[in-house]
């Protein structure tokens, strides 16, 4: 199976080399020189555990090729895989559609032979209609189907989500489409990985459905965590024993600083459009929406009360801003929310991240970067902990609270325990729901 991946970004990077080490021919394609050049080299233009040596055997196997040559491309694929950008649209909330519509008729105008073109971009209910339509249109006697795979790896695991997937969606209309399908994701099918066929409404809407519910789940915890502070319950024993309840499930119930990242924000966002566009209002989602905003804001309080009640001249320690740990994506992180009001209320603020700071030192203008958490801490007047990278787990708190100016620290990831820190001498500890 020869496989064209146009969009070579977090998702089509892996995907590409994932689909490679399945023994397809795959050529991944950018309209970005920069980044097919810094591909062509062997280097990894985006941080993701493993990606780098999967990468260089399946180049070596020449199973794996990169392009910006977009029409040969897919002139010579058997399947066309969208993956570019659906950002959120400016002023209105809803999925930005022009880097899939402009790839689209890109398409269109290159197909040679029965092709075909899967959307794995996460998009609108609708989309893969559209991008028929422009194909047919750029091409009328092009020989083709569309078919939707949304995909659902996490960045920072997404090469095992990819290789062993709770399950792979597939919206098509035609078996032949489906046999294709079918092939490309032989390996997993082989596996007894579920590979769920559908029609392409269906698929559209349950990558939304999926990340609508996930990114509910967490404002769940985190809207208990506030009013198990106010009670005097600790979320974290709330959280297992909600947990372990089999209809629940134990995860995405750690209370934090709010979700951020590069898809919950931009897709409730956008499923909330799609509901009012629709006449049926996503209540649930626009209600969450607005409870993790406030969550964010919640978070600034704390780091301020720790502070004792204000920012200005302040030295803070913040470690990790990327939106996860093993990741150096920055998209929609809390840390942008949270940052700039420490900056803003005239705290000078020091970072540590493993890998936020090539995107982060654009995003986060008039910080001080440094590359260890003790070395940030020096006579600091707090220590906020916003991301738990490994690093970050089991630091050395007496050592840290020895060298800082007043020991204050906001653990907004409840890493540590409030015994644990006032033994280790923090003067003031605050975390989430405890
Ligand atoms: N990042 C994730 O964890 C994740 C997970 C599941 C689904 N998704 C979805 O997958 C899609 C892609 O997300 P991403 O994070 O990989 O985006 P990204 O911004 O990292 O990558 C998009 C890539 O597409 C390229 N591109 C844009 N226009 C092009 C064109 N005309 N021709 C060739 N290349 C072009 C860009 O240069 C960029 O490299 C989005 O719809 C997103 O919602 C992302």
């Amino acid at each position: 199976m020869k496989i064209a991946m146009i969009g070579t970004g977090y998702v089509g990077l892996v995907s590409g080399v994932c689909f490679s080490d399945f023994g397809h021919e795959v050529v991944c394609v950018d309209n970005n020189p920069e980044k097919i050049a810094m591909l062509e080299r062997g280097e990894v233009p985006i941080y993701e555990p493993g990606l780098d040596d999967l990468m260089a055997k399946n180049v070596a196997a020449g199973r794996l090729n990169f392009s910006g040559d977009l029409p040969k491309s897919v002139a010579e694929a058997d399947a066309v895989f969208i993956a570019v950008g659906t950002p959120t649209r400016r002023g209105d909330g809803h999925a930005d559609l022009t880097f899939v519509y402009a790839v689209a008729e890109e398409i269109g105008k290159a197909i040679s032979g029965y092709t075909v073109v899967v959307t794995k971009s996460t998009v609108p209910v609708g989309t893969n209609r559209q991008v028929k339509q422009i194909i047919r249109k750029v091409n009328p006697d092009a020989e083709f189907d569309v078919a939707s795979n949304p995909e659902f790896l996490r960045e920072g695991a997404a090469i095992d989500d990819f290789m062993r997937p709770d399950r792979v969606v597939v919206g098509v209309q035609s078996e032949r489409a489906s046999d294709v399908m079918q092939d490309v994701y032989r390996p997993l099918f082989l596996r007894e990985f579920p590979v769920v066929m559908m029609d392409l409404e269906s698929a559209e809407m349950t990558k939304y459905a999926a990340n609508a519910f996930l990114a509910a789940k967490i404002t769940f915890i985190n809207e208990m965590a506030a009013l198990c502070e106010r009670v005097g319950a600790d979320i974290k024993q709330v959280s297992k024993g909600m947990g372990l309840d089999g209809r629940i499930g134990n995860k995405f119930l750690h209370a934090g600083p709010g979700y951020g990242g590069s898809c919950f924000p931009k897709d409730t966002s956008a499923l909330a459009r799609i509901g009012q566009e629709h006449g049926i209002p996503m209540q649930i989602t626009e209600t969450v929406i607005k409870v993790n905003n406030e969550v964010k804001r919640r978070m600034i309080e704390k780091v301020q009360d720790i502070c004792g009640g204000s920012f200005n001249g302040k030295t803070i320690a913040v470690l990790g801003v990327t939106f996860k740990p093993n990741t150096d994506d920055m998209r929609d992180a809390p840390s942008l929310t949270i940052v700039p009001a420490l900056i803003g209320g005239g705290a000078k603020v020091r970072v540590v991240d493993p890998q936020g700071r090539n995107e982060g030192e654009a995003l986060l203008p008039g910080v001080q970067w440094i590359d260890d958490a003790y070395k940030a801490c020096n006579n600091a007047d707090a220590v906020v902990i916003l991301t738990e990278w490994n690093e970050f787990r089991a630091l050395d708190l007496k050592r840290m609270a020895k060298k800082m100016k007043q020991a204050n620290m906001a653990d907004l990831r409840n890493i540590y325990s409030p015994i644990e820190a006032k033994r280790a001498g923090f003067e003031n500890y605050v975390a989430v729901g405890r």
